[in-house]
């Protein structure tokens, strides 16, 4: 098992739709989870304990707010009972994912006895800024370690994105660490774009020649990343969590300082999908890399990638 007692964000209630089972893998495990229209969530094991089915193939009964199983109809409801003919009940039989709620949030320590606090930092933004939505939510064919490595290696804008931000230098201006959460400043100053560039994206006219960033760590699942844009401040929290040995979910939240009335539906679309191509080249780096050794060389401004593995391998 991957940091066993971790809390692990799993999703935002936005990402659930009404009355749709949705299968989430993590730690190893499939749970089915569902929303009702109150916007109640229900999670269990998605193993149906009849004969195996996959519940998240199967489908919601809004009346009783169960899930019936695809495979002969069986229906369970929120706590894993079996509803029986004549309106009995069984005991709990498909076990429950236990879920730790922060708003409109979704928290779990993927039923592991807790050995991190919850951080109340999405608290905080859902009163701060503005929620727009979320970016990705892939799967990366990758370890966990990687994509938690990544997410912490400032260096690899010079490579990884350097088509779209041309950063020609990049450095960590300063870190401070604080046992499980440490924040980053960081500033990557970008070569000029050409005009072909402008045309293509214009949300580079709006990116400043030297840009700063400051990241706040929250081992290990979240780094929080303050931008300014076009659109004021822009807070991106890069989310992740283990699926199965070799594969890692991804997905980040969105929230902005203003609002700009319906204008907002113009340009928050952009903001997203720009994430989204953050999150493509980070992927299509992941899944070609060779598998992991001990680096054979170590480079300047890794403090925040050498925080986050030790805290990695010393759990
Ligand atoms: S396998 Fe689920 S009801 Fe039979
Ligand atoms: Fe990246």
């Amino acid at each position: 098992m991957i940091l066993p007692g971790a809390p692990w964000l799993i999703a935002h209630k936005s990402m659930l739709k009404v009355n749709k089972p949705k299968l989430f893998t993590i730690c190893g495990q499939d749970y089915v989870l569902w929303k009702n229209e109150k916007g109640e969530i229900s999670a269990l094991e998605n193993i149906c304990p009849h004969m195996g089915a996959k519940l998240s193939d199967g489908w919601i009964c809004p009346e009783t707010n169960t899930i019936a199983c695809p495979f002969h109809a069986l229906e369970f409801d929120s706590e894993g009972r079996a509803i029986l003919p004549n309106e009995k009940i069984s005991k709990p039989l498909a076990k429950q994912l236990k879920l730790f709620l922060q708003g409109d949030f979704i928290w779990t320590y993927a039923n592991q006895e807790p050995k991190l606090t919850i951080p109340d930092i999405l608290e905080k933004l859902s009163t701060q800024f503005r929620f727009i939505g979320v970016a990705g939510d892939v799967t990366i064919k990758a370890p966990f370690i990687d994509a938690l490595e990544i997410n912490h290696d400032v260096n690899h804008a010079k490579g990884t994105h350097r088509e779209l931000f041309r950063i020609k230098e990049t450095k960590v201006d300063d870190f401070q660490d604080d046992g499980y959460f440490s924040v980053s400043t960081i500033k990557h100053f970008r070569e000029k774009n050409t005009f072909q560039e402008y045309l293509e994206n214009i949300a580079l006219l709006f990116t400043p020649n030297e840009v700063e960033l400051i990241l706040e760590n929250y081992f290990p699942s979240l780094v929080v990343v303050y931008s300014d844009s076009p659109l004021g401040k822009l807070v991106q929290v890069f989310t992740i969590y283990p699926q199965n040995k070799n594969t890692t979910r991804i997905f980040i939240p969105l929230f902005t300082e203003k609002s700009f009335g319906i204008f907002n539906s113009i340009l928050e679309p952009p903001t997203i999908k720009a994430t989204e191509e953050i999150i493509r080249q980070d992927v299509a780096m992941l899944e070609n890399l060779y598998p992991r050794f001990e680096p054979k060389i170590r480079l300047s401004h890794e403090e925040p990638l050498h925080w986050v593995r030790q805290l990695y391998y010393n759990w």
